[in-house]
């Protein structure tokens, strides 16, 4: 029989990139669709690239037609929570509208299965720094909100047709690739993880925290980082459930604790060797103080099994990936 194709949208981007190359290896046949308007042509390690953007309606339509695609991997997104403050429309824009033109296309083509990177951003102030899946739903940025929008778009087209998805919420994703291959490479980075491995390799001076006011025991936001490598493995387990039969589901995508910016930054330090200046500055807008995923849920439904729960190792690769950069 032959092979189903699979479209992976963001596939040269950062989290993208990773999930196309776990897929090449369980030797699945892959469509990328990628702008290259933040990722790279040389990350893309599988599959066929296709330069082109989500919101071109006839380009996809013709791609999804022409090579038969049965399930969709939808990553081509905004991601910077401050800048989806000072441009929501930006964010709207493609996270929102480009998903609903993406969408269409997927039900005209008969579209089986589609996979959609959420965030963890939709939770907005969890009132207990945890977020289950069913908590509630209250973004307090656009960019949460434009991920919640094509959240319910995608609910309302699988009650509506034989769509069946799997939204994943994504916590901090961080790391890179064990073998060196490729890493995050975004110029004018803003996550916490990969600015303080560039001031490490001196490609900035000095690292700022963002707020030391929080309601935390050290007065820095937690987040719950997850290693690249596990965030793809839960898209490959997520696929074959959905290519098994499996209906809808929505599952969060952390370990279930947290660690402060300064926590970060210290074992960015211990790892590295590096002493940082460090500076503190007053609060980033759109910044929750703590986000923690309650993750039972994509253990128990996709079984999935981290292999790489340790902040030690995610910073590690991290900094060999920015060395190598
Ligand atoms: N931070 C600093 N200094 C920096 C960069 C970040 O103090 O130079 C702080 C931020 O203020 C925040 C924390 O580090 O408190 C994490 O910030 P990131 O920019 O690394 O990540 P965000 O939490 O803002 O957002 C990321 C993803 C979103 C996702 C969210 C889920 O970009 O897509 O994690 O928690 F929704």
């Amino acid at each position: 029989m032959r092979k189903k194709t699979i479209l992976v949208t963001g596939g040269a981007g950062y989290i993208g990139s990773h999930v196309v190359r776990q897929l090449g290896e369980a030797g699945h046949h892959i469509i990328v669709l990628d702008n290259l308007s933040t990722g790279f042509r040389e990350a893309v390690l599988h599959g066929e690239l296709m330069e082109g953007d989500t919101g071109d309606r006839p380009f996809i339509t013709q791609l999804l037609r022409e090579h038969d695609i049965e399930s969709v991997l939808h990553f081509a997104a905004h991601i910077v929570v401050p800048e989806s403050v000072s441009d929501p429309l930006k964010y709207y824009g493609n996270n929102t509208c480009n998903t609903r033109n993406l969408l269409a296309a997927c039900a005209a083509a008969g579209v089986k299965h589609f996979i959609f990177s959420s965030t963890a951003a939709v939770y907005g102030i969890p009132p207990n720094m945890e977020c289950a899946e069913d908590s509630p739903l209250a973004p307090i940025n656009p960019y949460g909100r434009s991920k919640l929008m094509s959240e319910w778009m995608l609910q309302d087209l699988a009650a509506a047709s034989h769509l069946r998805y799997g939204v994943l919420r994504y916590f901090n994703v961080a790391g890179a690739d064990p073998g060196g291959r490729i890493g995050q490479s975004t110029p004018k980075a803003t996550h916490l993880i990969k600015v303080a491995c560039e001031a490490v390799v001196g490609k900035r001076d000095h690292i700022d925290i963002f707020g030391t006011d929080y309601p935390t025991p050290d007065g820095t936001c937690i987040r719950d980082y997850i290693h690249i490598e596990d965030l793809a493995h839960a898209h490959i387990l997520a696929l074959d459930h959905l290519r098994g039969g499996a209906p809808s589901f929505t599952a969060n995508c952390g370990y279930g604790h947290g660690y402060s910016v300064r926590e970060v930054l210290d074992m960015v330090q211990q790892v590295s060797g590096a002493k940082l200046d460090i500076r503190d500055v007053p609060r980033r807008a759109g910044d929750p103080p703590a986000l923690i995923a309650r993750a039972e849920r994509i253990r128990v439904l996709l079984g999935w099994s981290p292999r790489h729960n340790d902040l030690r190792e995610i910073v590690t690769h991290a900094l060999a990936w920015e060395r190598r950069l």
